[in-house]
């Protein structure tokens, strides 16, 4: 069981400088799961994903996630931990001063992907997958903001990463382009990536149901999943 997790927190601590926001934290994830982290604005949920991708140290349990040891991660390995990882955020945080494909050329290029006509075959590959094959040579500003939020998942997939951590990723969108991203995920799930989502969308929870923590009193809940 151990072994096919590609995320596993032990009695950790989530901290905000001196303020413990979270404590006695346990949470695995496998391979191929799909996990959602809800509760209230201000109860740790972005806290606890800036401790997965390692913009917050972790300073006391244990963490590993794809195959690095948070607690005793260097700087010089971050880098390489976030290759690993797919990213979602709220606000896309596309560059707007560049096409769609010079988004993602951006990153290949800056995660040491030189070769032209294979990052050209990787995001026809990537915006194939997210359902935006011909929206390349589009400006971010005319996108809509669903459009805008694939391509950031497309940009999260560059790297084929075994795990996408999902911070509020329905926040900015309307319930239709919410349930449409989400059918997105469902499918990038089914081909054998994790997934762990913070969200607030409590209708979400309900449509696309899974297993879902709670933050709550300063603790990370399981919560018992209703299935309507
Ligand atoms: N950069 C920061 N520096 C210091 N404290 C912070 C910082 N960011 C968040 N906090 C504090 O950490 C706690 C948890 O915040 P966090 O952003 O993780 O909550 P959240 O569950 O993601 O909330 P929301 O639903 O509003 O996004 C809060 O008390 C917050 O004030
Ligand atoms: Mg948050």
């Amino acid at each position: 069981m151990e072994s096919t997790a590609v995320l596993s927190l032990r009695n950790a601590s989530i901290l905000q400088g001196d303020h413990r926001v979270l404590s006695d934290v346990n949470l695995e994830i496998a391979s191929g799961e799909f996990i959602y982290v809800i509760g209230a604005t201000g109860s740790g949920k972005s806290s606890l994903l800036k401790t997965l991708y390692a913009d917050l140290p972790l300073e006391s349990g244990e963490g590993s996630i794809v195959g690095y040891d948070l607690r005793n991660l260097k700087e010089r390995d971050i880098p390489y931990l976030r290759r690993q990882l797919g990213i979602v955020f709220q606000d896309f945080q596309l560059l707007m001063d560049r096409s769609v494909r010079e988004n993602l050329d951006f990153v290949l290029r800056a995660t040491g992907h030189e070769n032209r006509s294979e990052n050209d075959d990787r995001i026809d590959t990537v915006l194939r997958r997210v359902g935006m094959p011909t929206k390349g040579h589009k400006m971010p500003h005319q996108l809509s903001g669903g459009e805008q939020q694939r391509v950031s998942i497309a940009r999260a997939l560059l790297n084929d990463p075994p795990l996408i951590l999902a911070d509020e990723p329905t926040g900015n969108l309307d319930p239709h382009m919410s349930e449409e991203l989400m059918h997105l995920l469902e499918e990038i799930r089914a081909s054998g990536r994790s997934i762990l989502m913070a969200t607030h969308d409590y209708a979400l929870l309900l449509k696309f149901p899974h297993t879902t923590y709670r933050c709550v009193n300063g603790t990370l809940a399981t919560t018992v999943q209703k299935t309507l």
